[in-house]
Order: structure tokens, then C-alpha cells, then sequence
């Protein structure tokens, strides 16, 4: 059974259908979709969806149909266990209904190419991915091996920027409708390149304290800040769409 969403802000309106909900994300843009507890976790045990649940996974996959691109990072692919990027059923109609390709793309960004040319999330890919690495894996051996399987762009020495990422995406590819689903290095690399429009925030209804690690990390500290778009709810867990504040004159 589909889980019920409500919208409780900017106006209110219950038991919105997918079109509803459709309606105020499809648009061009860099946004990145998290889930965290109350007290700011992303994880429980060591993965994302000890904290997920039905409406999060309704909203996870409606954010993937409308998406041109799903940029990821490989400690999440690694993580979490990535398989093939593949829509729902009722995604692909409605993403061909719509003029888009069935599928996303998928985007991985590493910068030591610690992923498997061998693995499913390539062999399988209904779309050849692309792989956003580093000068620095183009000098060791083995970056020869994902040729087969993917496109690898190397932008960057030892990080790649996210800028260069999406000023590729776009330009080159014309993919504006970009989705990040973290991890948290990739995401706080990305509020450091002053590349996230859009921030997706699922607050699970959970305590974690622990050692689980917040949905941005990055060295030294990058404040932005960002206005409420959207608030939804489902049940006791809000899902929030913060967006980029205009700069102020
Ligand atoms: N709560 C949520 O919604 C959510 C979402 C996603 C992930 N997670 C959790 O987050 C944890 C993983 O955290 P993480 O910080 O390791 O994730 P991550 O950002 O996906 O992975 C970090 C790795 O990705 C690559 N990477 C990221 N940014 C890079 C950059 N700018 N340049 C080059 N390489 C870059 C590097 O890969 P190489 O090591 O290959 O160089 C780096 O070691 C997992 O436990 C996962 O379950 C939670």
C-alpha cells in the first residue's frame, strides 16, 4: 500500500497522489535527498535504511524519476550495497510519457577507484554510468578496466570538485535535473563547491545518539543558508525540501 503523505506547508493538503508531490520537484537543479534521526544520525548500523521507511521510499523514488542524473559517492555505492541504477515500472512509463530516457543516469564519484568493473552495478546498468575520478587514480593501474563498462571523467588531482562535476553534467550532457544521494563526504564537498539548490530531508521519528556520523561532513566548516520550501508529513516522520536562500542585497 502506497504510504499516505500529507502537506502541512506552504499550504495544506492531504493525501497527496505522486503527481502531487511530482509537481513541486521536477525542475532543474542540484538536489541532494538524505534521511536522518531526530537527533541527527544518518545511519543506524552503519546504513541509511535502518532509519528509512514507507513514505521515505515513496519520496526516494519519485526524487530518482524525476532525476536526469543520480550522483553518488563510492563510500556509499560500497556501503549500502548499489546494484544497477533501475527505476520502478511506474517510473519508467511515466519518465517516457514524459520524453525522459527510461532510466537516470547513475554517477559515481571516487577518488581511488575502489569499485569492481566486474560488479552488477556496471555489468548491469540499463544506462552506462559514469565514473568521476581523480589524475591521481588515472596514474595507478586498473583505470584501463572500467573502459568497458562505464565513461570516466577525470576532473580534479586528488578530490574531484563538485563544480566540475556539475558544470559537466550540464554542459556536456545536458542532465539538469541532478539528484545526490550523499554520502556525507560527497555531500559536504558539494556545500564547499556551493553546488547544492536543494536539500531533501527525510527526519525519521528515532533517537540514535552513538557514533553515527551526521549527512554532511567536510573539514573545515561551510555555512549556507538555505529557506524552507516544503513541509510533508507521513505519520510521526517530516520530510522537508529546503531551498538555496537568495542571496541577500
Ligand atoms: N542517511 C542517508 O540518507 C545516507 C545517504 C548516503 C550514505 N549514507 C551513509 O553514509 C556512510 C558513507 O559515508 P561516506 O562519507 O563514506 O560516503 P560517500 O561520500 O558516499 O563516500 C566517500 C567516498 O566517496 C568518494 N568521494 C566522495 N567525495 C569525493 C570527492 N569529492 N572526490 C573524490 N572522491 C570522493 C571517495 O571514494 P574512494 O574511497 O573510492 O576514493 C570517498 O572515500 C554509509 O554508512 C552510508 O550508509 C547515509
Amino acid at each position: 500500500m502506497t504510504a499516505r503523505i500529507d502537506r502541512l506547508w506552504p499550504d495544506a493538503a492531504e493525501q497527496l497522489s505522486d503527481d502531487d508531490l511530482i509537481a513541486s520537484i521536477d525542475h532543474a537543479g542540484v538536489r541532494v535527498n538524505f534521511i536522518s534521526s531526530i537527533d541527527g544520525a544518518a545511519t543506524r548500523d552503519g546504513l541509511s535504511g535502518g532509519l528509512g521507511g514507507p513514505a521515505d521510499w515513496r519520496l526516494f523514488e519519485l526524487l530518482r524519476r524525476v532525476a536526469d542524473v543520480v550522483v553518488v559517492g563510492a563510500g556509499t555505492v560500497r556501503a549500502e550495497g548499489y546494484g544497477p541504477l533501475r527505476v520502478s515500472e511506474a517510473s519508467q512509463r511515466w519518465r517516457v510519457d514524459h520524453g525522459r530516457a527510461p532510466h537516470p543516469i547513475l554517477a559515481i564519484v571516487t577518488g581511488r577507484l575502489g569499485l569492481d568493473p566486474g560488479s552488477e552495478i556496471f555489468t548491469a546498468a540499463p544506462v552506462r554510468p559514469i565514473i568521476f575520478t581523480t589524475e591521481d587514480a588515472r596514474n595507478a593501474e586498473g583505470i584501463a578496466s572500467f573502459a568497458d563498462v562505464a565513461d570516466v571523467v577525470v576532473e580534479g588531482r586528488e578530490r574531484v570538485r563538485p563544480e566540475t562535476v556539475v558544470a559537466h553534467l550540464t554542459s556536456k550532457r545536458s542532465l539538469d535535473r541532478i539528484l545526490c544521494e550523499g554520502g556525507p563526504s560527497l555531500f559536504g564537498d558539494f556545500i564547499g563547491g556551493e553546488q547544492v539548490d536543494e536539500l531533501c530531508v527525510t527526519v525519521s521519528p528515532a533517537l540514535e545518539a552513538g557514533q553515527a556520523r551526521r549527512i554532511a561532513r567536510s573539514d573545515a566548516a561551510h555555512p549556507q543558508d538555505m529557506s524552507l520550501a516544503t513541509v510533508l508529513r507521513s505519520g510521526d516522520t517530516l520530510l522537508l525540501r529546503y531551498a538555496r536562500s537568495a542571496p541577500s542585497t
